[in-house]
């Protein structure tokens, strides 16, 4: 499909799909949300896609929501319209892995782009951040929640209300993001990591996925009831039958995603 905003490549049983508004560093506006929602779609329904790389360029993954267009919204427009929470619904609905690959600035709804991905790989040069104090606004789609349960209170407090920029070595040594890399490095990593997962059963990847999350959903006992019978349950797989194999047979696993 033709897009205006972002480009999705297939490659290797991954989609990668790269924000491309470089007039304005990625501003997330609506057009560019409802592409990306549409591709992720497109990207989840497609059976040669194993995983899905979202990412920016090298200045910007995302500056954040478009402010040009948000600055004349009412409180009704955007209380009744569906401006953020449509899209990133979208992208909880996606069932694949999603890796956010950051370079540059991540900052307000592109840093919460990123943490609703399910792991971040950034680049050396990579900023991320919550200035939306600035503009008179709160974060709105997981900047004051999900950056809390990530970094935890103190950090998530202190950029929220300073609006400062967190660099890649203080967002890995947070735990915001899983892997640093040398700014010109940083695709070939998201690659690899992609295609180690694209290599995995697939049912096994979703499983992971749904139990990782779900601990953010629950308590822990629930969550650890939740991880047992999905460990139960992969044993009525071939995949489960077939790893194991490979491993007494000193072989490498042929997964068959069954
Ligand atoms: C619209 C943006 C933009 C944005 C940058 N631009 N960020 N346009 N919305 N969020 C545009 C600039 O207007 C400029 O266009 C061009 O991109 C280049 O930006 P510069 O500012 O000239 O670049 P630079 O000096 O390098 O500074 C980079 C920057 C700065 C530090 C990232 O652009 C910046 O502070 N941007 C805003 C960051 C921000 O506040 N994000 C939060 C948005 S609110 P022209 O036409 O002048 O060349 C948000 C809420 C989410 O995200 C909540 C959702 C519910």
């Amino acid at each position: 499909m033709a897009y205006q905003t972002i480009v999705v490549e297939i490659e290797d049983e991954v989609a990668v799909i790269r924000l491309d508004r470089p007039e304005a560093l990625n501003a997330l506006n609506m057009a560019l949300l409802t592409e990306l929602s549409d591709a992720l779609a497109e990207a989840d329904r497609n059976d040669k896609v194993r995983c899905i790389i979202i990412t920016g360029s090298e200045k910007a993954f995302a500056a954040g929501a478009d402010i040009r267009e948000m600055a004349d919204k009412s409180f009704v427009d955007v209380f009744t319209g569906d401006m953020f929470t449509g899209p990133i619904e979208a992208i909880m609905r996606v069932r694949k892995p999603i890796i956010a690959a950051v370079s540059g600035y991540a900052l307000g709804g592109g840093c919460e782009l990123a943490m609703a991905c399910d792991f971040i790989i950034c680049a050396e040069n990579a900023k991320f951040g919550q200035p939306e104090i600035n503009l008179g606004v709160v974060a709105g789609i997981g900047g004051t929640q999900r950056l809390t349960r990530f970094v935890g209170k103190s950090k998530a407090m202190d950029m929220n209300l300073t609006g400062r920029f967190m660099d890649a070595a203080e967002a890995e040594r947070s735990g915001l993001v899983s892997r640093v890399v040398p700014t010109p490095k940083l695709m070939a990593e998201a690659m690899s990591a992609a295609r180690k997962i694209a290599e995995k059963s697939q049912v096994t990847v979703r499983v992971v996925k749904e139990s990782v999350n779900r601990s953010y959903e629950t308590t822990l006992r629930e969550g650890l009831l939740f991880e047992r019978r999905l460990f139960h349950a992969l044993f009525a797989t071939e995949d489960q039958k077939e790893g194991m194999a490979a491993f007494l047979e000193k072989r490498e696993p042929q997964f068959r995603d069954r």
